[in-house]
């Protein structure tokens, strides 16, 4: 909920603006005010007396507006809000905050203030790609700026790519957990993601092909909703979410060491393909060619993180999360799987051939608890990431 909290909503102009309509309505429905500024170009896209009538406020527009000088100067109006939200961040608004340029009323009110700032970008995808863009965007979260999206898909352009501006119960996820007020505020939860590397010598290593999307997509979830997660990440292909703590380790030995360092959390949820092996003892020279033929791996079973996370007499997370990777009998192997390491969920992915799953980026999941399994339809595996933090926040609220 977010009674008695206060948003000061900056609507750019962008064809997203229609959906900042919808975004004041969510808020308010949560008990929110809502003062609404809108840029010059916002009010080609949506009328300042539709804003005002769904916020129940006056909608700012002009910095030089002598009469809202003296009822409430800019410098008052962007301080007595809670959290300040551009939505839409279009790449000119972006690109004006991160210059530092204060030409109108929406650029001073982000430049006269020390609230905290979130931005919903949206933009054509060659923009949001642009280099420029890219600097911006940068030197914003440098600067402390947090950002909600943009989501990637089908644009008001005609073109497909990231730049859709967050849906509307997105940003008010990313508000809440920004002021403390989301449904897992408060909760501390661990996320391992990635593949482990596990040295055979200084340059050699056994791997796997995990890239850390769905680790990385839950971590970026539960954040989210407010959590405060610990993302215990191997050698991923994807960069690790915003506004998380990110502990890198390599091997499975680390990650464990660094799971053990995390404790103790309210829920684990453990993402990452862990090498089941490793090397009894990784050679601290370059193994050579030699005359006496091919060199002997010895192999040593690695930690089972989860089994053991799962099984702690003390400090056991009250929630333990597994994944597993099937080709078939998805329900019966994970079902089993769950019992043996000890876990209260299981989220099984088929990732036979056929499903074209194993780097997609879409995900079949089926979740199996102690009262059965659920079988979840086919979606992105940031909507799977999504609605399992939406399980924990459920599970953990009880
Ligand atoms: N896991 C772990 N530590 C390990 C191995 C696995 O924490 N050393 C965790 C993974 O993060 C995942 C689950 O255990 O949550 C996967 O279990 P695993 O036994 O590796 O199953 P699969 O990868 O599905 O392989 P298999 O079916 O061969 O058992």
């Amino acid at each position: 909920m977010l009674s008695s909290k206060r948003i000061l909503l900056i609507i750019g102009g962008g064809i997203a603006a229609y959906k900042s309509l919808d975004l004041i309505r969510r808020l308010r429905e949560r008990g929110a005010a809502v003062t609404p500024v809108l840029t010059r170009a916002a009010e080609e896209f949506v009328t300042p007396l539709s804003v005002s009538a769904l916020a129940g406020e006056k909608a700012y527009r002009d910095l030089f507006d002598l009469t809202d000088e003296a009822e409430m100067g800019h410098i008052q109006l962007s301080r007595s809000a809670d959290l300040l939200v551009v939505a839409p961040a279009t790449a000119d608004l972006m690109g004006k905050m991160a210059g530092g340029l204060a030409n109108d009323l929406a650029s001073t009110l982000l430049m006269a203030t020390d609230t905290p700032v979130l931005c919903a970008p949206a933009m054509n995808v060659r923009m949001w790609e642009h280099p420029a863009n890219r600097r911006n965007h940068a030197q914003l979260k440098a600067d402390g700026v947090r950002f909600v999206g943009p989501n990637e898909g089908d644009m008001a352009c005609g073109e497909y790519g990231p730049g859709r501006m967050s849906e509307p119960l997105e940003i008010v996820a990313a508000i809440e957990a920004q002021l403390g007020t989301g449904p897992l505020s408060g909760k501390r939860i661990l996320v391992t993601s990635g593949p482990t590397h596990e040295p055979i010598d200084p340059v050699r290593y056994i791997a796997n092909r995990s890239s850390g999307a769905q680790g990385t997509a839950v971590a970026r979830a539960l954040a989210a909703l407010g959590a405060e997660v610990v993302f215990v990440t191997g050698p991923a292909q994807v960069p690790p979410p915003d506004g998380v703590t990110v502990v890198q380790v390599e091997t499975a030995q680390q990650m464990s060491d660094a799971v053990d360092a995390a404790l103790p959390v309210d829920a684990g949820v453990f993402a990452a393909a862990v090498a089941d092996w490793r090397m009894a003892t990784a050679s601290d020279r370059k193994l050579k060619k030699s005359r006496d033929g091919l060199p002997a791996l010895d192999f040593a079973e690695n930690p089972d993180i989860l089994k053991r996370v799962a099984h702690l007499e003390t400090n056991r997370p009250a929630l333990v999360v597994g994944f597993a990777a099937e080709t078939d009998n998805v329900i019966e192997h994970a079902t089993a799987k769950r019992a043996r390491k000890g876990c209260d969920w299981i989220v099984a992915n088929d990732v036979s051939p056929a499903t074209g799953i194993m780097g997609g980026s879409e995900n079949a999941v089926v979740l199996i608890a102690e009262d059965g399994a659920e079988e979840w339809p086919r979606m992105g595996k940031d909507d799977v990431a999504k609605r399992l933090a939406a399980r924990i926040a459920d599970a953990l609220g009880q």
